[in-house]
Parts: C-alpha cells; sequence; structure tokens
C-alpha cells in the first residue's frame, strides 16, 4: 500500500511492523511508505518491483539486500534498515561502496535470546521433545513412572549433599560458548545461578594473532570474574578443548561464510557423551547431517536449536526434526512482545534517521 503523497522519498517497507510503529513513518509527510500489504514473507519479486527510486528499505532477517536490490534501488538509496541483531543477509561491502548506511537492532533482543538458549539447554538435556510428544500423542498411560525413566543430565550443578552420596555424580559444571559477545555474555549471567562454575569460549581464530584482540579478552575475563564472583575460571581456548571441556555448549556467533559448519563432525566427535549442543544463532553454523549423525550415534546427549540451516524450509522429514534428541524450534529466539516491538520501533527509527541524516541509534559501521 502507498499513502499516494506527492514525496519524492520512497520508503519499501518489506514487512508491516504494526500498529505501534508503523505512525512513526505515517506521521513524517516526506515520506511515501510503501508496504509489503501481506502478514507473510514479502515475495522477491514485490521488493524487486518496488525498490527503483526508494530511498530506504526496510526488511527482515532471511531477506536478502544484495547488489541486485542495490542496483535496482538505484542512486536514491541512503540507507537499509533490518529488523535483526544479525546481517548476514546484507551485503554490507557491497553498502559501503556506495556509501549507503545500514541501521540494525543490537541489545533489545539480548535477553530474550539468552532467555532462549537457557530454555533450550533445559528441553534438549531433559528429553523434552520426546516427553512433551509422548504426552501428546496419549502414550503416557504406558510409562509409569520408572527409577531412571526420561533422565537426562542435569544443567544446574548437582548441589554438595547430592554428590556426596555417590562417586558417580559430578558437582562441577563447565559451559562452552562459541561466540561470546552480548548474547553468550547475557546467557552465562543465567547459567550463574545454576551452578556454572567455570566457562570455556572460542571466538574468531583470526583473534589468536592480533594483540589488541587477546587484551579485549583478558579485560573481558577480568570483568566477568567480578561481575560473577562465584565463577571459578574462563579461558579462551580451542575448538576441540572446548568440545572436551563443556557440559553444554552454546553457539551463539555471527552467520556467514566465516562461520559455515564451525560445528561440524569432528567437533561432535570430541563432546562429552552427556554433553548438550544449543544453537540460537544461525543455522549456518551447524552441520545438520553431522550433528543428526552425532545424535544417533550418542556422541552427545542432545541438542536445541531454534535456527537451522535452508530454514523455513525445515520439513517434518528434516534430519534434525526426526531426531528425538533434538529440540527444534522455528527461530524464535527473540520472540518476545516486549523485544519485537522494540526491534521494530528501533529499526524504524534507524529508518528515519537515516533518510534525514541523523545520527542513527544503532548503525552497522
Ligand atoms: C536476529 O535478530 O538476527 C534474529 O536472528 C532474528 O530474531
Amino acid at each position: 500500500q502507498s499513502n499516494m503523497s506527492n514525496q519524492t522519498l520512497k520508503i519499501v517497507v518489506c514487512r508491516d511492523l504494526g500498529p505501534d510503529v508503523m505512525p512513526l513513518f505515517y506521521e513524517r509527510p516526506e515520506l511515501d511508505i510503501v508496504t509489503w500489504p501481506h502478514d507473510r514473507p514479502c515475495e522477491r519479486a514485490w521488493m524487486l518491483e518496488n525498490v527503483p527510486g526508494a530511498t530506504g528499505i526496510v526488511v527482515v532477517f532471511g531477506e536478502p539486500v544484495n547488489q541486485e536490490v542495490i542496483d535496482l534501488a538505484g542512486p536514491s538509496l541512503k540507507v537499509v534498515s533490518t529488523m535483526s541483531v544479525g546481517y548476514d543477509h546484507i551485503d554490507l561491502a557491497a553498502l559501503k561502496a556506495r556509501g549507503i548506511r545500514a541501521g540494525y537492532t543490537p541489545d533489545v533482543l539480548t535477553d530474550a535470546v539468552a532467555d532462549l538458549a537457557i530454555m533450550l539447554a533445559l528441553m534438549a538435556g531433559r528429553n523434552g521433545s520426546e516427553t512433551i510428544d509422548l504426552v501428546q500423542t496419549g502414550q503416557w498411560p504406558q510409562y509409569s513412572w520408572s527409577p531412571y525413566g526420561f533422565c537426562g543430565p542435569q544443567l544446574s550443578a548437582p548441589s554438595a549433599f547430592l554428590s556426596s552420596l555417590t562417586p558417580n555424580v559430578q558437582s562441577q559444571r563447565t559451559a562452552g560458548f562459541i561466540g561470546f559477545g552480548r548474547i553468550g555474555q547475557a546467557t552465562l549471567a543465567r547459567l550463574v545461578p545454576f551452578g556454572i562454575t567455570d566457562v570455556v569460549y572460542y571466538t574468531n581464530p583470526a583473534n589468536d594473532s592480533d594483540p589488541k584482540a587477546i587484551e579485549r579478552f583478558a579485560k573481558l575475563e577480568e570483568e566477568l570474574c567480578k561481575r560473577h564472583p562465584s565463577l571459578k575460571s574462563i579461558f579462551r581456548v580451542s575448538k576441540a578443548e572446548l568440545a572436551k571441556q563443556s557440559d553444554v555448549v552454546f553457539v551463539l556467533a555471527p552467520g556467514g561464510p566465516a562461520t559455515r559448519h564451525v560445528v561440524d563432525e569432528e567437533f561432535l566427535k570430541e563432546m562429552r557423551r552427556t554433553a548438550v549442543l544449543v544453537n540460537a544463532s544461525r543455522g549456518t553454523l551447524v552441520d545438520s547431517d553431522a550433528l543428526a549423525k552425532a545424535l544417533k550415534e550418542k556422541w552427545l546427549w542432545a541438542a536445541g536449536v531454534d535456527v537451522v540451516e535452508g530454514e523455513p524450509k525445515v520439513g517434518s522429514d528434516h534430519v534434525l526434526v526426526k531426531e528425538p534428541r533434538c529440540t527444534v524450534l522455528p527461530h524464535i529466539g527473540s520472540a518476545t512482545l516486549e523485544t519485537r516491538l522494540g526491534m521494530a520501533t528501533l529499526a524504524a527509527k534507524n529508518l528515519i534517521a537515516g533518510v534525514f541524516n541523523e545520527q542513527m541509534p544503532m548503525e552497522l559501521k
């Protein structure tokens, strides 16, 4: 729909941002807003048909802004705003080459995604998918309570009393993070009250030889130890070490070619048999076939994934959906009422600031 104004600043909004946010655009008479009119993903053909002459484009995750879009938009394009923290769907280099600004929505979703990461760790470890399915398909009557029925590894560190009863219960817990940015650190904050005392993390190996990056990590470790006095250790380690040491591994790094299949067969083979893997970042980071194989062959206990490579084309016959020890969610990490409203507002504000040459609240540099 277009507001049919005679202004020249055309803004293409590839997803309706809702009644609380769209007025931010409508109240600016200089803007001519063209919005994808359906409550389903914007069709590429519609986007390509509408971008010529646009000054701004608003997209969500999964709507690629590449050279084709930039060329079609033409010289009027000043800003692209995505309602997401991830920007692997945006060709940032191509935007920069043309001096086009880009906005994104970090920080507002950190808590929601960290919450979900914990939920997935719990769901996966405690056999959530399998047991919910059993109840929903009416099979509970066939399963009376049994001493070791549906047991899974405990996320929280067993208490001193519990571990004093038998040498087979370890009280120490290590959490591993592949990518350790805002969301990883917020996930750690939630794990500390679970009694997690040790942390290992893995980041881009390009940092290994960068003294500034190494200094930054040292500072971060010091700061986290101060913030969480019960932490006993926190180390940046190799991927193989992380796999070996972690009771739970959180994959929370950006997508893109550099991180594709960072969790592969080799990594999964090194994991602890009782460990849980959580991916709440991008599906491309985990090799789905390798994970399905690893779960079948019990190289790890279970996995919880909010993202899957190739999504949303993930049917009930997908290798991970078919694995009883894999909890699969349809990319809902940031889907709280509060967070999505915040993301949409930020996306609109970024766009408007970009169009009017103002400081964007969250600009991708
Ligand atoms: C993001 O913001 O990048 C998420 O993946 C979408 O919620």
